[in-house]
């Protein structure tokens, strides 16, 4: 069995991990090999672990050489120290990642299967052996919509995401939480008054928000519980956020066309918010199609693209029964709903998507990716 080193196993995105692959049972297909920033020598994790049952050092070159496979959540800062090194050594394995350090380099392949396959194989059959997970905005709605890009309809497609607070980090979820409930107990006393002025309310809350300590806005710099962030990532200088420069970059690069394939890309911007949602992104899309193609049809190339896209139904009550947020979190599920043509012409269609951040977003493509490898 092909011995898989795990890294980065225990934070938010490998928990999430390990969980889906002893759901799909991925254990049985591997020889896991446990590796820690922080324990090494100690246990690896019962009941996951086979033969090797200690934790390795995940900086240790000579233990991370024993693997065949190495599969990284352990971010963007241990792919730039360990990978170079790795490489360096002579280590020859598949390399699969969750960081976007490596995604853009001519030899990785950004991997989402149920879309890119055709792009993956092409690459494992070149002697590819680095594998990175995409952004998790980007997979999600691909996830949703890329029908239409396999068929070649789209000519371009401006985005507006409402994305979770589980995308900066766990932390970052803790900090909103924390945040509504400091917002909550301002004005207790007040919501138990059926009679208490809505506007006093206001008022105490906004002061709250503007008051809130340095330690309850740590990770996201300003309020964002009651409030939103319109810039996520970082400041590219040329008016763009590096997450929106991803959606454009990243989305051509899954579908192999555009720079480094000598096909044109198709244009993908707008703008990227991050809102007080828990783990679940969301995003408005508006494409312009190459041609007018009839909705009904539009409808049924979604619906039939992957096993877990879900066209809901435009109407209000199919809408918010499925389409939030809070119907996704946990599942594999991608709903793309409000379909329709819009007013500025029928080749204009707009949508809207959603999926598990820390699902479709993150794990799920690299334990898929890795079963491609071990099966
Ligand atoms: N950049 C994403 C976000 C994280 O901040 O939501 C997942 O790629």
């Amino acid at each position: 069995q092909a011995r898989v080193g795990l890294v980065g196993w225990r934070g938010m995105v490998g928990s999430v991990l390990m969980d889906r692959m002893q759901a799909e049972g991925d254990f049985a297909l591997i020889e896991p090999l446990f590796f820690s920033t922080s324990n090494a020598g100690g246990a690896a994790p019962a009941g996951l672990a086979k033969n090797e049952t200690q934790l390795f050092d995940a900086f240790d070159l000579e233990a991370l050489r024993r693997c065949d496979i190495v599969l990284t959540c352990q971010g963007g800062d241990y792919t730039s120290e360990v990978f170079p090194k790795l490489r360096a050594a002579g280590w020859n394995g598949h390399w699969i990642d969750a960081a976007s350090t490596l995604r853009m380099k001519d030899d990785a392949v950004i991997v989402l299967d149920p879309v890119n396959l055709p792009v993956i194989k092409n690459a494992l059959a070149r002697g590819g052996k680095n594998w990175i997970g995409g952004n998790c905005t980007v997979s999600c709605m691909l996830m949703g919509v890329g029908a239409l890009y396999k068929a070649g309809l789209v000519e371009w497609m401006s985005t507006q995401t409402y994305q979770a607070a589980s995308g900066g980090g766990a932390q970052h979820m803790r900090e909103l939480l924390t945040q509504y409930g400091t917002l909550n107990a301002e004005v207790r006393s007040l919501l138990d008054d059926p009679k208490s002025a809505i506007l006093e309310i206001d008022r105490k809350i906004i002061a709250k928000q503007r008051s809130l300590s340095a330690a309850e806005t740590a990770n996201f710099g300003v309020p964002l519980g009651g409030s939103l962030i319109p810039w996520i990532d970082k400041d590219l200088g040329n008016g763009m956020s590096k997450e929106e420069w991803k959606g454009g970059a990243e989305t051509n690069k899954i579908l192999g066309q555009g720079e480094g394939f000598g096909t044109p890309a198709v244009p993908v911007d707008g703008f990227c918010v991050r809102i007080g949602a828990m783990r679940c992104h969301s995003q408005a899309l508006t494409f312009k199609l190459k041609k007018d193609v009839p909705l009904a049809d539009l409808e049924a190339m979604i619906a039939a693209d992957n096993a877990w896209v879900k066209l809901v139904p435009n109407t209000r009550e199919a809408t918010l029964q499925d389409l939030t947020p809070v119907a996704v979190t946990g599942t594999l599920t991608i709903p793309v709903g409000r379909l329709r043509k819009m007013a500025m012409g029928p080749e204009y269609l707009g949508a809207f998507t959603i999926g598990d951040q820390l699902l479709w977003g993150a794990a799920e493509p690299l334990r898929r990716m890795l079963r491609l490898l071990v099966e």
